[in-house]
């Protein structure tokens, strides 16, 4: 595989769809230098972590990381090391102080410029580019698949940024203000990958309901999620993240109306108490978010809705905990994402006392995460005995002759079948549950 005129780049990612989604675009971009991705990164002579910052523990794993490059990067003069993302964005030059075999520091908004900086750091030596572009001419990266090079699915920026500063969040600080992508070019990318093979497209923003590319109104994202939609040669259309606060009505409606947008919402809640919401700046109420909970199933009585939760934010109460358990029996969420409150800085919520104790946040994170293993098990084992369409994006993960896949509602589906390519959708017929995922056979193409 390794041959002597091709250069390899590995690159790690961290966090996101965001990273995932600008992780593609690196490669994409280093492409036409000669540069292709490997999974080994003793091959590479480019080696790009691209770093989440959330959460102190997120920031700590580009640290590790970096450490276990070392090695490496003695073994090999020619190697280059760069940290792109959040945690480059929010440390900048102080990364390459702490970190003296990193050689590039690249912020989000700098990546169109990763060919001409890696020429740099070989002509010149060690830099950082980081600092937000300016909102009026801010350039989308664009896909550039190679030929049938798409996969399945593939994620569609339409949004960065965000102006919508929750209490405890860091990443409008190293994300930058909100800006949404021109409808136009967004469905042009669509097109695009879908001639290369995608059938299925993620939609991504931190708040896509916010979105004002389409006229510049309100509800934008309702008209752009129906052109997405009826685009040809789609199969099926999601989105990803929705803020409650401004998830509307009209909204819930598409998952009624539209026949390829996924019976599937990703609305984080983050706690079920009103006045933790309220703290954290959330802009809305539990009420709040329970009515945008029942006009979603009201349109799609079979809608699969996630969440992200927080315990142990500054002052939560036990009594306050508990109203997130409930909330969580009440909506029965098909998965969670659940995390202790981290301190971050520059944060509004930096400046309240950590006051939380790691034991209790520990207990606290426990006990819901044990909630919402229960509430997965139930919800995935009434699939069993369904006859579900998959999408089928690859081999399994459990080895052998297996295929993996994902049902409407985002479940991944396990099964066997025959002569089945990436891309097809097949109707599996589910057999078995498990605490994360569901199986079965393939009952017909
Ligand atoms: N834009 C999305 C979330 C992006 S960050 C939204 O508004 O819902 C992903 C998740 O990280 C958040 O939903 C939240 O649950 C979690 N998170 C953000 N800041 C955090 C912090 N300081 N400590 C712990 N978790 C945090
Ligand atoms: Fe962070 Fe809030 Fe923006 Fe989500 S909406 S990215 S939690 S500031
Ligand atoms: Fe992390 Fe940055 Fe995404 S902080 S959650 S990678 S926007």
């Amino acid at each position: 595989m390794n041959n002597k005129n091709k250069k390899y780049v590995f690159v790690q990612t961290f966090g996101c769809q965001m990273n995932e989604h600008d992780s593609q675009r690196m490669v994409e971009l280093l492409r036409p230098l000669g540069y292709e991705a490997v999974s080994e990164p003793e091959l590479a002579s480019l080696i790009l972590v691209n770093t989440c910052s959330v959460r102190a523990k997120s920031q700590d794993k580009v640290l590790s990381a970096l450490g276990r490059f070392r090695p490496l990067k003695q073994r090999r003069e020619d190697l280059i090391l760069g940290v792109a993302g959040c945690v480059a964005e929010q440390e900048g030059r102080r990364l390459l102080e702490a970190v003296p075999h990193l050689d590039l520091v690249l912020g989000p908004d700098h990546i169109a410029e990763l060919p001409e900086l890696v020429d740099e750091v070989r002509a010149r030596g060690r830099l950082t580019r980081t600092g937000f572009a300016e909102v009026d001419d801010y350039a989308f990266l664009r896909a550039s698949p190679e030929p049938s090079g798409a996969g399945a699915t593939a994620l569609v920026t339409i949004q960065k940024g965000c102006d919508n500063h929750c209490a405890c969040c860091i990443v409008p600080h190293v994300r930058g203000p909100e800006v949404s992508r021109r409808a136009e070019e967004i469905l042009a990318e669509v097109d695009t990958l879908t001639a290369a093979g995608a059938r299925e497209v993620t939609l991504i923003g931190q708040n896509v309901n916010s979105y004002r590319g389409y006229h510049g109104k309100q509800d934008d994202f309702v008209a752009l999620l129906s052109e997405v939609c009826a685009r040809p040669g789609l199969l099926r259309v999601r989105f990803t993240t929705s803020h409650p606060k401004d998830f509307s009505r009209a909204l819930a409606r598409s998952f009624g109306e539209l026949a390829t947008l996924c019976p599937w919402l990703h609305l984080p809640v983050q706690s079920g108490s009103s006045s933790v919401l309220a703290r954290m700046r959330r802009g809305y109420a539990r009420e709040r978010y329970l009515e945008a909970v029942a006009w979603a199933r009201e349109a799609c009585p079979e809608l699969a809705i996630g969440t992200d939760l927080i315990v142990g934010f500054p002052g939560e109460s036990e009594a306050e905990f508990e109203e997130t358990l409930s909330l969580c029996e009440q909506v029965r969420f098909a998965y969670s994402y659940s995390f202790k409150y981290s301190s971050r800085p520059g944060t509004p919520a930096a400046a309240l006392a950590d006051d939380v104790p790691p034991e209790t946040k520990a207990r606290r994170l426990h006990e819901l995460q044990a909630l919402q293993n229960r509430i997965t098990r139930e919800q995935l084992a009434r699939l069993v005995g369904r006859e579900l369409e998959v999408l089928v994006e690859g081999p399994s993960r459990r080895g052998g002759a297996q295929l993996c896949g994902r049902a409407p509602g985002n479940q991944v589906v396990n099964f066997t079948g025959e002569g089945i390519r990436t891309g097809e959708r097949v109707i599996v017929r589910i057999e078995a549950a498990g605490g994360h995922s569901l199986s079965g056979a393939v009952a017909r193409c």
